[in-house]
Protein backbone atom coordinates (compact mmCIF):
# COMPACT_ATOMS: atom_id res chain seq x y z
CA UNK A 1 0.00 0.00 0.00
CA UNK A 2 1.81 3.32 -1.19
CA UNK A 3 -0.57 5.79 -0.09
CA UNK A 4 -2.81 6.27 3.04
CA UNK A 5 -5.82 4.63 2.55
CA UNK A 6 -7.12 1.01 1.68
CA UNK A 7 -9.97 2.94 -0.40
CA UNK A 8 -10.40 5.89 -2.19
CA UNK A 9 -13.02 7.12 0.07
CA UNK A 10 -11.75 6.14 3.86
CA UNK A 11 -8.59 6.25 5.21
CA UNK A 12 -6.69 3.21 6.81
CA UNK A 13 -7.08 2.92 10.45
CA UNK A 14 -4.32 3.30 13.54
CA UNK A 15 -2.74 0.16 13.07
CA UNK A 16 -3.44 -0.98 9.63
CA UNK A 17 -0.88 2.46 8.55
CA UNK A 18 1.90 0.97 11.42
CA UNK A 19 1.99 -1.94 9.46
CA UNK A 20 1.26 -1.23 5.76
CA UNK A 21 1.92 2.44 5.32
CA UNK A 22 4.23 3.21 2.46
CA UNK A 23 5.31 -0.19 1.48
CA UNK A 24 3.96 -2.43 -1.01
CA UNK A 25 5.80 -6.02 -0.86
CA UNK A 26 5.12 -6.54 -4.76
CA UNK A 27 7.77 -3.64 -5.46
CA UNK A 28 10.02 -5.62 -3.82
CA UNK A 29 9.97 -8.76 -5.09
CA UNK A 30 6.77 -9.82 -2.80
CA UNK A 31 9.27 -9.33 0.31
CA UNK A 32 6.55 -9.25 2.89
CA UNK A 33 9.02 -7.71 5.68
CA UNK A 34 10.38 -4.46 4.13
CA UNK A 35 14.00 -5.02 3.23
CA UNK A 36 16.86 -3.31 5.03
CA UNK A 37 19.49 -1.51 3.07
CA UNK A 38 22.68 -1.59 4.88
CA UNK A 39 24.32 1.00 2.79
CA UNK A 40 26.34 4.21 3.84
CA UNK A 41 26.53 5.41 0.23
CA UNK A 42 24.75 4.97 -2.61
CA UNK A 43 25.82 5.04 -6.50
CA UNK A 44 24.91 7.51 -9.14
CA UNK A 45 23.91 6.23 -12.98
CA UNK A 46 26.30 9.66 -14.09
CA UNK A 47 28.46 11.97 -12.74
CA UNK A 48 25.67 14.63 -14.59
CA UNK A 49 22.63 12.71 -12.09
CA UNK A 50 25.10 12.94 -8.98
CA UNK A 51 25.21 16.82 -9.51
CA UNK A 52 21.37 17.45 -10.24
CA UNK A 53 21.02 15.10 -7.34
CA UNK A 54 23.23 17.58 -4.93
CA UNK A 55 21.45 20.66 -6.50
CA UNK A 56 18.15 19.48 -5.24
CA UNK A 57 17.13 18.94 -8.78
CA UNK A 58 16.64 15.48 -9.28
CA UNK A 59 15.49 13.04 -6.38
CA UNK A 60 17.62 10.15 -5.52
CA UNK A 61 19.33 9.02 -2.51
CA UNK A 62 23.05 10.37 -2.15
CA UNK A 63 24.60 9.21 1.37
CA UNK A 64 23.47 7.82 4.20
CA UNK A 65 23.43 10.56 6.46
CA UNK A 66 20.91 12.29 3.75
CA UNK A 67 18.62 9.09 3.82
CA UNK A 68 18.09 5.57 3.35
CA UNK A 69 14.83 3.62 1.86
CA UNK A 70 14.64 2.09 5.30
CA UNK A 71 15.13 5.10 7.09
CA UNK A 72 12.58 6.70 4.81
CA UNK A 73 10.25 3.80 5.11
CA UNK A 74 9.63 4.66 9.18
CA UNK A 75 9.60 8.44 8.63
CA UNK A 76 6.71 8.03 6.22
CA UNK A 77 5.28 5.47 8.62
CA UNK A 78 5.79 7.85 11.95
CA UNK A 79 4.56 10.97 9.80
CA UNK A 80 1.50 9.34 8.73
CA UNK A 81 0.92 7.95 12.42
CA UNK A 82 1.30 11.51 14.06
CA UNK A 83 -0.59 13.37 11.56
CA UNK A 84 2.10 15.43 10.55
CA UNK A 85 3.54 16.07 6.43
CA UNK A 86 7.23 14.50 7.60
CA UNK A 87 8.93 13.03 10.16
CA UNK A 88 13.23 12.98 10.77
CA UNK A 89 14.32 9.73 12.12
CA UNK A 90 17.41 10.06 14.05
CA UNK A 91 19.93 8.36 16.38
CA UNK A 92 18.25 8.94 19.70
CA UNK A 93 15.54 11.11 21.48
CA UNK A 94 18.09 13.24 22.36
CA UNK A 95 19.82 13.59 18.84
CA UNK A 96 16.19 14.50 17.88
CA UNK A 97 16.02 17.26 20.48
CA UNK A 98 19.21 18.68 19.62
CA UNK A 99 18.86 18.48 15.94
CA UNK A 100 15.94 20.46 16.04
CA UNK A 101 16.95 22.91 18.53
CA UNK A 102 19.95 23.75 16.38
CA UNK A 103 18.44 24.49 13.83
CA UNK A 104 15.61 26.55 15.20
CA UNK A 105 17.21 28.80 17.84
CA UNK A 106 20.03 31.22 17.58
CA UNK A 107 21.89 32.68 19.86
CA UNK A 108 19.71 35.45 21.84
CA UNK A 109 16.53 33.75 21.50
CA UNK A 110 14.44 31.98 24.23
CA UNK A 111 12.89 29.04 24.75
CA UNK A 112 9.78 28.60 27.26
CA UNK A 113 9.43 25.32 28.86
CA UNK A 114 7.27 23.51 31.58
CA UNK A 115 9.16 23.15 35.27
CA UNK A 116 9.50 19.27 34.61
CA UNK A 117 11.56 17.33 31.78
CA UNK A 118 13.57 14.47 31.63
CA UNK A 119 16.71 14.72 33.38
CA UNK A 120 18.98 14.89 29.95
CA UNK A 121 16.34 17.18 27.98
CA UNK A 122 16.56 19.81 31.17
CA UNK A 123 20.55 19.61 31.12
CA UNK A 124 20.80 20.06 27.58
CA UNK A 125 18.63 22.68 27.68
CA UNK A 126 20.15 24.68 30.66
CA UNK A 127 24.11 23.92 30.12
CA UNK A 128 24.25 22.99 26.34
CA UNK A 129 22.09 25.75 25.00
CA UNK A 130 23.30 27.97 27.32
CA UNK A 131 26.42 28.06 25.93
CA UNK A 132 25.68 29.33 22.74
CA UNK A 133 23.40 32.29 24.61
CA UNK A 134 20.14 30.54 23.89
CA UNK A 135 18.04 31.52 26.97
CA UNK A 136 15.62 29.18 28.48
CA UNK A 137 12.87 29.99 30.62
CA UNK A 138 10.77 27.54 32.86
CA UNK A 139 7.11 27.95 34.01
CA UNK A 140 4.62 26.37 35.42
CA UNK A 141 2.88 25.45 32.17
CA UNK A 142 -0.07 23.67 33.63
CA UNK A 143 -1.30 27.24 34.71
CA UNK A 144 -2.29 28.73 31.70
CA UNK A 145 -1.28 32.68 33.28
CA UNK A 146 2.04 31.40 34.29
CA UNK A 147 2.37 30.65 30.37
CA UNK A 148 1.35 34.23 29.81
CA UNK A 149 3.58 36.01 31.70
CA UNK A 150 6.25 33.59 30.33
CA UNK A 151 6.84 34.65 27.08
CA UNK A 152 9.38 37.15 26.34
CA UNK A 153 10.07 39.53 23.27
CA UNK A 154 12.46 36.75 22.13
CA UNK A 155 10.80 33.46 22.80
CA UNK A 156 10.82 31.27 19.71
CA UNK A 157 9.71 27.87 20.99
CA UNK A 158 7.48 26.66 24.15
CA UNK A 159 8.71 23.16 24.34
CA UNK A 160 7.45 20.69 27.18
CA UNK A 161 6.67 16.84 28.03
CA UNK A 162 2.93 15.56 28.99
CA UNK A 163 2.65 13.38 30.81
CA UNK A 164 6.09 14.67 31.55
CA UNK A 165 8.87 12.36 32.95
CA UNK A 166 8.66 11.62 35.92
CA UNK A 167 5.62 13.67 37.61
CA UNK A 168 3.11 12.77 35.09
CA UNK A 169 2.47 16.57 34.84
CA UNK A 170 -0.18 17.31 31.82
CA UNK A 171 0.20 20.20 29.65
CA UNK A 172 -3.15 21.19 27.66
CA UNK A 173 -1.81 21.17 24.18
CA UNK A 174 -4.23 23.05 22.77
CA UNK A 175 -4.22 26.02 24.95
CA UNK A 176 -0.72 26.72 25.31
CA UNK A 177 -0.62 26.29 21.12
CA UNK A 178 -2.92 29.14 20.78
CA UNK A 179 -1.05 31.48 23.80
CA UNK A 180 2.31 30.67 21.66
CA UNK A 181 0.75 31.14 18.13
CA UNK A 182 -0.19 34.71 19.41
CA UNK A 183 3.31 35.35 20.17
CA UNK A 184 4.45 33.65 17.03
CA UNK A 185 6.71 31.06 19.00
CA UNK A 186 5.89 27.41 17.84
CA UNK A 187 5.54 24.55 19.83
CA UNK A 188 7.14 21.18 20.22
CA UNK A 189 5.62 18.55 22.52
CA UNK A 190 7.68 15.61 23.57
CA UNK A 191 4.97 12.95 23.03
CA UNK A 192 7.36 9.91 24.20
CA UNK A 193 5.29 9.12 26.71
CA UNK A 194 1.85 8.48 24.79
CA UNK A 195 3.14 7.63 21.10
CA UNK A 196 0.95 8.78 18.60
CA UNK A 197 -1.74 5.84 19.78
CA UNK A 198 -2.65 7.61 22.73
CA UNK A 199 -1.93 11.42 21.79
CA UNK A 200 -1.61 13.56 18.41
CA UNK A 201 -0.15 16.65 19.23
CA UNK A 202 -0.04 18.07 15.99
CA UNK A 203 -3.74 17.54 15.70
CA UNK A 204 -3.83 19.65 18.81
CA UNK A 205 -2.22 22.68 17.33
CA UNK A 206 2.11 21.70 18.26
CA UNK A 207 3.92 22.50 15.65
CA UNK A 208 6.61 19.99 15.90
CA UNK A 209 6.27 16.47 17.55
CA UNK A 210 9.83 14.66 18.75
CA UNK A 211 9.84 11.16 20.65
CA UNK A 212 12.21 9.36 22.32
CA UNK A 213 11.49 6.15 19.77
CA UNK A 214 13.74 4.21 22.44
CA UNK A 215 10.45 3.77 23.95
CA UNK A 216 7.62 2.61 23.34
CA UNK A 217 7.88 2.92 19.20
CA UNK A 218 10.33 0.55 19.29
CA UNK A 219 9.20 -1.81 22.17
CA UNK A 220 11.43 -4.22 22.63
CA UNK A 221 14.29 -2.35 24.50
CA UNK A 222 16.39 -3.50 21.92
CA UNK A 223 17.72 -0.05 20.76
CA UNK A 224 17.63 3.36 20.33
CA UNK A 225 15.85 5.66 18.39
CA UNK A 226 14.81 9.24 17.94
CA UNK A 227 12.26 11.28 15.70
CA UNK A 228 10.96 14.79 14.74
CA UNK A 229 7.78 14.96 13.00
CA UNK A 230 5.89 18.02 11.58
CA UNK A 231 5.43 20.13 8.72
CA UNK A 232 7.91 19.38 5.14
CA UNK A 233 9.69 22.64 5.22
CA UNK A 234 10.60 22.40 8.70
CA UNK A 235 11.41 18.84 8.58
CA UNK A 236 13.32 19.75 5.35
CA UNK A 237 15.52 22.29 7.25
CA UNK A 238 16.19 19.91 10.32
CA UNK A 239 17.49 17.17 7.92
CA UNK A 240 19.69 19.43 5.44
CA UNK A 241 21.45 21.51 8.59
CA UNK A 242 20.17 20.13 11.62
CA UNK A 243 20.64 16.45 11.13
CA UNK A 244 22.98 16.62 8.10
CA UNK A 245 25.86 19.37 9.43
CA UNK A 246 25.03 19.96 13.15
CA UNK A 247 24.77 16.63 15.01
CA UNK A 248 25.12 14.14 12.73
CA UNK A 249 22.83 11.67 14.77
CA UNK A 250 21.52 9.87 11.99
CA UNK A 251 19.88 6.39 12.31
CA UNK A 252 21.04 3.51 11.12
CA UNK A 253 18.91 1.52 8.96
CA UNK A 254 19.32 -1.45 11.32
CA UNK A 255 17.27 0.11 13.82
CA UNK A 256 14.92 1.73 12.04
CA UNK A 257 14.07 -1.87 10.62
CA UNK A 258 13.38 -2.95 14.36
CA UNK A 259 11.35 0.05 15.33
CA UNK A 260 9.75 -0.26 11.94
CA UNK A 261 8.80 -3.79 13.37
CA UNK A 262 8.07 -2.68 16.66
CA UNK A 263 5.38 -0.48 15.31
CA UNK A 264 3.43 -3.34 13.99
CA UNK A 265 2.30 -4.22 17.42
CA UNK A 266 1.90 -0.71 18.77
CA UNK A 267 -1.62 -0.68 19.14
CA UNK A 268 -1.86 -3.83 20.77
CA UNK A 269 0.90 -2.88 22.95
CA UNK A 270 -0.04 0.26 24.23
CA UNK A 271 -3.52 -0.94 25.04
CA UNK A 272 -2.34 -3.95 26.92
CA UNK A 273 0.48 -1.69 29.13
CA UNK A 274 -2.46 1.20 29.50
CA UNK A 275 -5.07 -1.81 30.70
CA UNK A 276 -1.99 -3.29 32.73
CA UNK A 277 -0.72 0.56 34.46
CA UNK A 278 -4.37 1.65 35.59
CA UNK A 279 -4.64 -1.77 37.18
CA UNK A 280 -1.24 -1.24 39.00
CA UNK A 281 -2.31 2.62 39.66
CA UNK A 282 -5.22 1.26 41.35
CA UNK A 283 -3.07 -1.03 43.23
CA UNK A 284 -1.09 1.31 44.62
CA UNK A 285 -3.96 4.03 45.40
CA UNK A 286 -5.44 1.40 47.53
CA UNK A 287 -2.49 0.62 49.71
CA UNK A 288 -1.94 2.05 53.17
CA UNK A 289 2.24 2.66 52.59
CA UNK A 290 1.54 4.70 49.47
CA UNK A 291 1.00 8.48 50.02
CA UNK A 292 0.61 9.69 46.61
CA UNK A 293 -0.12 8.01 42.83
CA UNK A 294 0.70 10.22 39.75
CA UNK A 295 -1.32 8.53 36.71
CA UNK A 296 -3.57 10.47 35.05
CA UNK A 297 -6.34 7.61 34.10
CA UNK A 298 -7.13 7.40 37.98
CA UNK A 299 -10.79 9.23 38.38
CA UNK A 300 -9.09 11.04 41.55
CA UNK A 301 -6.30 12.56 39.30
CA UNK A 302 -6.57 16.13 39.36
CA UNK A 303 -5.96 16.38 35.73
CA UNK A 304 -7.79 13.32 34.49
CA UNK A 305 -10.19 15.65 32.84
CA UNK A 306 -7.89 16.93 30.77
CA UNK A 307 -6.31 13.67 30.23
CA UNK A 308 -10.01 12.60 28.84
CA UNK A 309 -9.87 14.93 26.42
CA UNK A 310 -6.15 14.89 25.00
CA UNK A 311 -5.22 11.41 25.18
CA UNK A 312 -8.02 9.67 23.73
CA UNK A 313 -6.25 6.31 23.39
CA UNK A 314 -5.74 5.80 26.80
CA UNK A 315 -3.88 6.65 29.61
CA UNK A 316 -0.04 5.13 28.81
CA UNK A 317 2.13 2.38 31.14
CA UNK A 318 3.59 4.96 33.12
CA UNK A 319 3.44 5.36 36.54
CA UNK A 320 4.82 7.54 39.71
CA UNK A 321 4.22 7.45 43.34
CA UNK A 322 5.47 7.92 46.58
CA UNK A 323 5.74 5.93 49.58
CA UNK A 324 4.68 7.24 53.49
CA UNK A 325 8.13 6.43 54.54
CA UNK A 326 9.66 8.28 51.79
CA UNK A 327 13.38 8.17 49.60
CA UNK A 328 13.84 5.25 52.03
CA UNK A 329 11.12 3.34 51.72
CA UNK A 330 11.23 3.45 48.01
CA UNK A 331 14.79 2.20 47.78
CA UNK A 332 13.97 -0.56 49.95
CA UNK A 333 10.59 -1.30 47.51
CA UNK A 334 12.93 -1.08 44.33
CA UNK A 335 15.38 -3.76 46.15
CA UNK A 336 12.36 -5.97 47.34
CA UNK A 337 11.25 -6.44 43.14
CA UNK A 338 11.70 -9.75 41.96
CA UNK A 339 9.90 -9.84 38.52
CA UNK A 340 10.28 -5.81 37.94
CA UNK A 341 13.50 -5.07 37.21
CA UNK A 342 15.65 -1.77 38.61
CA UNK A 343 16.37 -0.17 34.81
CA UNK A 344 16.15 3.00 33.18
CA UNK A 345 14.64 3.36 29.86
CA UNK A 346 10.80 2.85 29.51
CA UNK A 347 7.86 1.47 27.29
CA UNK A 348 9.82 -2.46 27.09
CA UNK A 349 7.51 -6.16 27.41
CA UNK A 350 9.34 -5.76 30.95
CA UNK A 351 8.32 -3.92 34.25
CA UNK A 352 10.89 -1.30 34.75
CA UNK A 353 11.21 0.50 37.84
CA UNK A 354 13.69 3.25 38.77
CA UNK A 355 14.59 6.20 41.25
CA UNK A 356 14.17 9.68 38.93
CA UNK A 357 15.92 11.64 41.56
CA UNK A 358 19.11 9.47 41.54
CA UNK A 359 18.87 8.17 38.22
CA UNK A 360 17.57 9.47 35.48
CA UNK A 361 16.80 13.17 36.45
CA UNK A 362 20.17 12.89 38.73
CA UNK A 363 21.19 16.21 35.91
CA UNK A 364 18.96 18.39 38.08
CA UNK A 365 20.78 19.51 41.57
CA UNK A 366 18.91 18.49 44.56
CA UNK A 367 17.67 22.30 44.70
CA UNK A 368 16.77 22.42 40.93
CA UNK A 369 14.62 18.95 41.85
CA UNK A 370 12.43 20.32 44.73
CA UNK A 371 12.02 23.61 42.52
CA UNK A 372 11.18 21.60 39.37
CA UNK A 373 8.61 19.48 41.49
CA UNK A 374 10.57 15.72 41.22
CA UNK A 375 10.15 14.97 44.86
CA UNK A 376 13.31 12.85 46.01
CA UNK A 377 10.82 9.84 47.27
CA UNK A 378 9.32 9.25 44.01
CA UNK A 379 9.28 6.24 42.26
CA UNK A 380 9.04 5.26 38.36
CA UNK A 381 7.11 2.20 37.34
CA UNK A 382 6.95 1.76 33.24
CA UNK A 383 4.52 -1.11 33.25
CA UNK A 384 5.20 -4.14 31.10
CA UNK A 385 3.54 -6.34 29.41
CA UNK A 386 3.81 -9.49 31.62
CA UNK A 387 1.12 -10.78 33.26
CA UNK A 388 -0.58 -8.22 35.19
CA UNK A 389 -1.72 -10.57 38.02
CA UNK A 390 2.41 -11.17 37.96
CA UNK A 391 3.42 -7.70 38.25
CA UNK A 392 0.65 -6.65 40.38
CA UNK A 393 1.77 -9.80 43.45
CA UNK A 394 5.16 -8.62 43.23
CA UNK A 395 4.68 -4.64 44.05
CA UNK A 396 2.07 -6.32 46.89
CA UNK A 397 5.24 -8.47 47.99
CA UNK A 398 7.72 -5.52 47.41
CA UNK A 399 5.29 -3.14 49.38
CA UNK A 400 4.88 -5.12 52.23
CA UNK A 401 8.58 -5.69 52.88
CA UNK A 402 9.43 -1.94 51.89
CA UNK A 403 7.31 -1.15 55.18
CA UNK A 404 9.15 -3.48 57.53
CA UNK A 405 12.42 -4.43 56.00
CA UNK A 406 15.40 -2.64 57.13
CA UNK A 407 17.30 -0.66 54.04
CA UNK A 408 19.69 -2.62 52.33
CA UNK A 409 20.95 -0.08 49.91
CA UNK A 410 21.09 3.37 49.82
CA UNK A 411 22.02 4.62 46.60
C1 LIG B 1 10.53 11.85 27.65
C2 LIG B 1 11.88 11.54 27.07
N1 LIG B 1 12.34 12.30 26.05
C3 LIG B 1 13.55 12.06 25.50
C4 LIG B 1 14.37 11.06 25.96
C5 LIG B 1 15.71 10.84 25.33
O1 LIG B 1 15.66 9.73 24.51
P1 LIG B 1 16.94 8.79 24.16
O2 LIG B 1 17.32 8.09 25.41
O3 LIG B 1 16.40 7.91 23.08
O4 LIG B 1 18.00 9.72 23.68
C6 LIG B 1 13.93 10.25 27.01
C7 LIG B 1 14.78 9.15 27.52
O5 LIG B 1 14.52 8.59 28.55
C8 LIG B 1 12.65 10.50 27.57
O6 LIG B 1 12.18 9.76 28.58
Amino acid sequence: MADNSLTNQKPAGFATRAIHHGYDPLDHQGALSAPLYLTSTFAFPSAAEGGRRFAGESQGYIYGRLGNPTVALLEGRLASLEGGEAALATASGMGAITTAMWTLLKPGDEILTDMTLYGCTFAFFRHGLAQFGIHVRHADLTDLDAVEAGFGPTTKLVYFETPANPNMRLVDIRAVADLAHARGALVMVDNTYCTPFLQRPLGLGADLVVHSATKYLGGHGDLLAGAVVGTRALVDRMRYFGLKDMTGAVLSPFDAFLVLRGLKTLEVRMERHGRSALAVARQLEAHPSVARVHYPGLETAPQHDLARRQMPGGFGGMIAFELEGGFDAGIRFMDALKLVTIAVSLGDAETLVQHPASMTHSPYTPEERAAHGIADGLVRLSIGLESVEDIAADIAEALDTAQHAPLRRTG
